[in-house]
């Protein structure tokens, strides 16, 4: 073969490694700027980002509040025996009139009670969830408490300063949480946290409850 032949092929496999290296290079190499965009879609516009500012208004704020008097479209939560579990200004006793108590309605509170609340709260409502037995292990370590936990143990909803509390206020604390507990408003529908507010009442009635209030052909195996 003639050496000129021998020198193309190879200087043209040499110069075919050249591109796949150049990307590899680049691929590997921080940039700071934004990669490439062919099609912009709608990635770019002109817009106000959430907590950012506008010198239009006096206050600086973009993010405007609603104008005063503005009414919200459908729900107007106006309803505050409802909503808030008030009625007439204090913690309403009463089931909201939306929300019958029937059977069904003590199941679905059961099945969300079990849910959300046994981690903390235990299936019976004692306080001993299985959140509970592990914070309890992590902070009567025998080295101290592990990475400094402190434990706040969820309250007994048979704690006599809970058996006393009208439902609404039971609904208030699913709603907005106290003190350490948080609250679930934000996850759990209105309907559901008044029917886990029911079977927190099934739970205190359960644990307090005389022999006489249980079917006379079961409390033989008591
Ligand atoms: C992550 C743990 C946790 C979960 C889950 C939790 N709680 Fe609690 N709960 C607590 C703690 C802790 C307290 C006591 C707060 C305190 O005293 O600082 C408490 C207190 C309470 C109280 C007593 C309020 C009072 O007035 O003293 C009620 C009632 C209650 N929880 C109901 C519920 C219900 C119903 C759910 C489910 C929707 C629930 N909790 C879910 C941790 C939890």
């Amino acid at each position: 073969m003639p050496r000129l032949i021998v020198y193309a092929i190879l200087i043209s496999g040499l110069l075919a490694l050249l591109p796949p290296a150049i990307i590899a290079r680049v691929r590997a190499t921080p940039d700071p700027n934004p990669p490439v965009h062919i099609f912009h879609d709608m990635d770019f516009q002109t817009k106000y980002l959430p907590q950012s500012e506008n010198a239009q208004y006096a206050d600086g704020r973009a993010q405007r509040p609603p104008v005063l008097g503005a009414v919200a479209r459908g729900e107007t939560y106006a309803d505050t025996h409802y909503y808030d579990g008030v009625s007439g200004g204090q913690w309403a006793s009463a089931m909201p009139t939306q929300v019958p108590l029937t059977m069904e309605l003590l199941q679905r509170g059961e099945a969300r009670f079990n849910i959300y609340c046994t981690p903390c709260h235990g299936y019976d409502g004692a306080g001993n969830g299985i959140v509970n037995q592990r914070a309890i292990a992590l902070v009567s370590n025998a080295a101290g408490p592990v990475n400094g936990t402190v434990w706040v143990q969820a309250k007994s909803v048979h704690d006599e300063t809970v058996i006393v509390q009208p439902i609404g206020q039971i609904f208030n604390t699913i709603t907005h949480g106290v003190r350490n507990m948080a609250g679930y408003g934000s996850q759990i529908p209105v309907e559901d946290r008044w029917a886990i507010a029911a079977y927190v009442r099934v739970l205190q009635r359960s644990q307090n409850a005389t022999p006489d209030q249980v079917p006379a052909d079961r409390r033989a195996g008591l």
